[in-house]
């Protein structure tokens, strides 16, 4: 996967992506990351890359010539026009599932605004996806870009270690992850779960899996109704409901 990102702080993009999974996997080559600062695509002396809005108004819009010249680059780099996704919170909203979806890209361009936006006309000619990081306002695209790359990394092959599996975890089946512990046994009185220190496998996992399901219907109940359980477990969901099951 290799990722272009069209920003005016590429520095913070190298920096926050540059460190800890990400950063092995790009030295490992698994993934690759370039961001691309668009005031070097500046034709003013000055360098600047916005403007007064036409109409009126408060802020800056970044002016379209900049942003354009920086998409032809990566786009001739790339041989191809690739998957160019603005960030704004006026776009769909990302989650899981458009995480999968954008892992099955061979590249991908982030177009990150600051100020008050963009020029609309620049979006309209070069923009395939408009995507939000949720439903807030944020002062720049820079943040929503690097939550993505890290989410839809984690996806890409080579990137985790076999250990480090990238299904089992939260939303794979709309369940959250199952409580986890480590050393010691006992913390200021608390124990860890004794099903966990007895080696039963199977019992460690039927206990994982309620547990992923009580968890689910206490924090997200809005995403175990989408969830697959057998007739058991939607039995087990309808003791939670009246609090007949202990922790
Ligand atoms: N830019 C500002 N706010 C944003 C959001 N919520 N998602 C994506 N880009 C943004």
């Amino acid at each position: 996967m290799k990722y272009y990102v069209l920003t005016l702080f590429p520095e913070m993009i190298e920096q926050g992506l540059g460190v800890s999974i990400l950063g092995r996997a790009q030295a490992q080559g698994a993934i690759e990351l370039k961001a691309i600062n668009i005031r070097d695509f500046s034709e003013n002396k000055h360098g600047h890359v916005d403007d007064y809005p036409y109409g009126g108004g408060a802020g800056m819009v970044m002016q379209p010539g900049p942003v354009y010249r920086a998409c032809r680059a990566v786009e001739t780099e790339i041989g191809h026009r690739p998957r160019v996704l603005y960030m704004t919170p006026q776009g769909r909203v990302f989650d899981q599932r458009f995480a999968e979806e954008l892992a099955a890209e061979e590249e991908l361009v982030f177009l990150c605004g600051h100020y008050e936006g963009i020029d609309e006309r620049i979006l309209e000619m070069e923009v395939t996806d408009y995507v939000s990081a949720g439903d807030y306002v944020l002062t720049g695209g820079e943040l929503p870009a690097m939550m993505m790359i890290d989410c839809i990394s984690r996806l890409v092959p080579g990137v985790l270690s076999n250990t480090q599996s990238a299904e089992e975890e939260s939303f794979s089946g709309n369940l959250l992850e199952y409580p986890q512990y480590t050393r010691p046994e006992e913390f200021m009185g608390k124990r860890v779960p004794e099903v966990l220190l007895s080696g039963h496998h199977a019992n460690i996992e039927k206990w994982r899996r309620e547990q992923s399901i009580r968890r689910t219907f206490e924090r997200r109940p809005d995403l175990l109704a989408k969830a697959e359980l057998t007739e058991k477990e939607k039995k087990y969901v309808e003791r939670l409901k009246t609090e007949e099951v202990s922790p």
